[in-house]
């Protein structure tokens, strides 16, 4: 093993030793991450140097191919130029902090709901690789949900009860229930996708909750019955057993897998203090057979 891992939570979540990952090209040295990945589902990496180009090329060395519709492009083109590179700050394109009524801001507000990236857009995000560049003089942690620990804490006739259940994701639906509005051409640009409720992770075979507050309905059900369903099942997942809270460093790059977890943001004093951080996340395409091979 060429890297250590330092567990964080009882069921996941580790913080890696020292290793470069812009200068990590080493297929044994990846294949080692992946396998981490697949056992704490979120992995830690301190003191991270990259450029936008340096981060998508290890996203891509890691996991494959990225992610380009992973939010806000429906709204606005991203100030970072590239569809690729999500801006997780409350930065304005004149590189002001956010005024309180910015709509991107609004937009952005939502990450503090329990979410799974992309999962609105099929193919949704697999791997989300988020790097601090700016920290606030505040806390501002993320929280992580591990959606496998939750699934084997259910009720063993629920498991049996969610088995083959397909909801669709929104991200209209999810802003939508906190008063966030969307113009008709909007609407259309965000219709959603159909997932899974429960899904096996394919290296382990282990199964997890694919939850998210962007799950607006269960296919075939009665809309009250599957909102009433998906709330107590939200409620279940971010349980405090389930969840483990981040707090951030200064060159900190995240990976979690989003097929195995939840997050959410917390609040932070966004209207003095300036959080930059960026997020690079990979396609939920089957893998590539190389990568399947080497584990
Ligand atoms: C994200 C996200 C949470 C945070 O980058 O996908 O939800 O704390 N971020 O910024
Ligand atoms: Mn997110």
């Amino acid at each position: 093993m060429v890297i250590s891992v330092n567990q964080q939570h009882s069921s996941f979540f580790g913080v890696v030793g020292p290793i470069n990952l812009r200068d990590t090209v080493d297929e044994t040295v990846l294949s080692e991450i992946r396998g981490a990945m697949d056992k704490y589902a979120v992995l830690v990496f301190r003191d991270q140097q990259f450029t936008d180009d340096e981060h998508k090329a290890f996203a891509k060395r890691l996991d494959g191919e990225l992610h380009t519709k992973t939010g806000a492009a429906a709204l606005t083109k991203s100030r970072l130029g590239t569809e690729a590179v999500t801006d997780i700050s409350n930065v304005a394109s004149d590189k002001t902090l956010m005024k309180s009524d910015d709509r991107r801001r609004l937009y952005g507000l939502a990450n503090r709901l329990w979410h799974t990236d992309a999962s609105f857009q099929d193919p949704a995000g697999r791997y989300s690789m988020l790097h601090a560049q700016v920290l606030p003089q505040d806390r501002a942690d993320t929280l992580f949900g591990d959606m496998r620990a939750a699934y084997d804490g259910l009720d063993e006739g629920l498991k049996v009860e969610l088995e083959g259940l397909q909801c669709h994701h929104s991200i209209a639906y999810s802003r939508t229930t906190l008063g966030f509005e969307f113009s008709e051409d909007e609407h259309e640009k965000l219709k959603g996708a159909v997932h899974p409720l429960i899904r096996t992770l394919p290296r382990t075979e282990r199964k997890a909750l694919y939850l998210a507050s962007h799950i607006s309905s269960i296919i075939g059900w009665e809309l009250p019955e599957a909102r009433i369903l998906i709330k107590e099942l939200m409620e279940h997942a971010t349980q405090p057993q389930f969840v483990h809270a981040h707090q951030w460093r200064d060159g900190d790059l995240v990976i979690w897998d989003n097929r195995a977890t939840m997050h959410r943001a917390t609040r932070y004093d966004d209207a003095n203090q300036r959080r930059e951080l960026r997020r690079v996340t990979t396609l939920d395409i089957p893998e590539a057979p190389a990568i399947i091979a080497a584990e």
